[in-house]
């Protein structure tokens, strides 16, 4: 896809790459639960693409579910205010839980939700999280798999967005800071 030099500074991970990367994640998936059941959990709305092409890889029984949290709004920096705009349509309790997470920043949002989840009683709760960005890290919290550490710079794309745009890209990219500076 040709991309406006205006809006995106570079491509990051394309889409070639992350879909290699979810080969490998998901095999081990696949290994880790072996003869268990599967609840795949999609955090709203920027996992939507990772999690459709990882649920395509499962090869073990499974469901899924969906979840929204209060994220950014209009900016790009956190506010830190985590809220569940949408809950989970059913129990969890007893389940092999797997949460699925575009981007994990500052980590306040999945901290708040794992403390959430595991008052519900799960047999298990874990994280994948396509991009990690450690060095934005404000809790201690770490994903049990991740697709790529990225250093700290804004991505939209394959799901992600700014202010509601460019998650249509089929690659992650920088955003071009002129967008919102
Ligand atoms: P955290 O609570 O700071 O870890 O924020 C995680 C959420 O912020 C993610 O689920 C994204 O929705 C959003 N976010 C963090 N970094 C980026 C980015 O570089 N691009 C787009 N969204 C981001
Ligand atoms: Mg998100």
């Amino acid at each position: 896809m040709q991309y406006s030099k205006d809006e995106i500074q570079s491509v990051l991970v394309s889409n070639a790459t992350i879909q290699a990367r979810l080969d490998e994640l998901c095999a081990q998936i696949n290994r880790d639960y072996k003869g268990r059941e599967l609840l795949l959990v999609c955090i709203l709305k920027g996992a939507v693409t990772v999690f459709a092409d990882v649920l395509r890889r499962i090869e073990i029984p499974c469901s899924i579910d969906f979840m929204a949290l209060s994220s950014y709004g209009s900016s790009s920096k956190s506010s830190g205010v985590v809220r569940i705009l949408k809950d989970l349509d059913h129990g969890i309790e007893g389940k092999d839980v797997l949460v699925i997470e575009d981007i994990v920043d500052s980590g306040m949002s999945m901290k708040y939700l794992f403390e959430n989840l595991e008052t519900r009683s799960p047999a298990s709760v874990k994280l994948l999280a396509l991009l990690d960005k450690p060095s934005r890290r404000r809790v201690d919290l770490k994903a049990d798999y991740v697709g790529f550490t990225i250093p700290d710079e804004f991505v939209v794309g394959y799901g992600l967005d700014f202010a509601e745009k460019y998650r249509n890209l089929p690659d992650v990219c920088i955003l071009s800071p002129k967008v919102y500076e």
